[in-house]
């Protein structure tokens, strides 16, 4: 069994991350905080809250906000991607007036500490790692790292109790909100150089990898129609058989557009976020090398790049100093198999 923690700025392909998070065999979620991102940290705890209504997890996982901003730089979004409350053209989610969703989420009564995601995430990691008598927890970021950054800064003694952090972030050469920085990275830079030099096992998964995770209309038409047979690739999409899979569908459908029309997918969005979470339930999924990284915290033209040492320029010692390789980077995904593995979660929930 693993035990995660998951951090997030739903955003559709975080929402995907969330129903796997929930449905996983063998993973056991024990929290989830909400950061900056996507849209704002308001928008991104309230969609967190009504996806796990949606998702049927049990009544004690919890919602725990965090950063509303970055820890240095000026506050972004990104409408374009993700419409302008971060989950824009889905359909069929509570509302988060709903006293089911509101009660997920953790409030700040009399300064009471527990509150604040990276309080949520030490007592998280207090009560499973109980000083080395239980378990590890693993710790999932789908969003910017500014809520990570600053509980390994204000908790570092707890950092022994963390397994790994899996991070949805970064590319290889590759940007997708300037040349060469991709959104979560470029939204706190000086958060991701943080996490990345903490010593504590790292995994990126970083564009490279996730635009390989392309949720085309053959796997939308199982989404929505898992038993029927395949038909023709532009024939119409079948009617949603749940509303689960009716959600999904429209969501799905947004994402698609905003792809399409802003970087030229035209087979289908990347379901990015998603693949941390197959990432823990079978790392075989994966190729990965261990190599240096790096973020670019000024560069007039490079801000926010992942800068990965794929030929070893910064030394080949196993340390976690400055120059040690530092960080376990993921190559490649088994697609079919990601997505057996998607599918089968979504089944899991419709059956809950
Ligand atoms: C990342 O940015 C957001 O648009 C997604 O939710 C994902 O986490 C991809 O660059
Ligand atoms: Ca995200």
């Amino acid at each position: 069994m693993k035990y995660i923690w998951l951090d997030c700025d739903p955003g559709h392909d975080d929402a995907t991350a969330i129903l796997l998070a929930v449905h996983a065999p063998d993973i056991k979620l024990l929290g989830v905080s909400t950061s900056h991102g996507n849209a704002g940290a308001t928008n991104t705890m309230n969609n967190a809250a009504r996806c796990l209504h949606a998702f049927g997890a049990p009544d004690d996982i919890k919602i725990y906000p965090g950063a509303p901003k970055p820890l240095i730089r000026l506050l972004r979004h990104d409408p374009q991607i993700h419409g302008p409350d971060g989950l824009g053209g889905v359909e069929g989610l509570p509302s988060i007036t709903h006293p089911e969703v509101a009660a997920r989420i953790q409030k700040d009564i009399n300064g009471q500490k527990s509150a604040h995601a990276i309080h949520g995430l030490a007592d998280a990691i207090r009560d499973t790692w109980k000083d080395g008598e239980g378990h590890h927890v693993t710790i999932v970021a789908t969003g910017p790292l500014t809520n990570i950054a600053l509980f390994v800064s204000v908790y570092p003694d707890l950092v022994t109790g963390v397994d790994e952090i899996v991070f949805m972030g970064g590319g290889v050469g590759i940007g997708n909100r300037s040349a060469v920085a991709e959104f979560n990275i470029l939204c706190d830079p000086e958060a991701a150089q943080i996490v990345l030099d903490v010593p504590v096992k790292k995994i990126m998964i970083p564009l490279n990898v996730t635009h390989t995770a392309i949720l085309t209309r053959e796997i939308h038409r199982k989404l929505l129609s898992p038993e029927s047979p395949p038909t023709e690739t532009n024939s119409p999409l079948p009617a949603a058989v749940t509303p689960l899979r009716h959600m999904l569908s429209t969501l799905v459908s947004f994402f698609a557009e905003s792809y399409e029309s802003t970087f030229g997918f035209t087979r289908g969005p990347p379901i990015h976020d998603a693949l941390t979470v197959a990432y823990i339930f079978n790392p075989q999924l994966f190729g990965a090398r261990r190599f240096r990284v790096d973020i670019e915290l000024g560069g007039a033209h490079t801000a926010g790049e992942t800068v990965v040492d794929i030929w070893n320029y910064k030394g080949c010692d196993d340390t976690w100093g400055r120059d040690g390789k530092n960080c376990i980077v993921t190559e490649s995904l088994n697609v079919d198999r990601f997505f057996e593995f998607f599918l089968d979660c979504v089944k899991r929930c419709d059956q809950v």
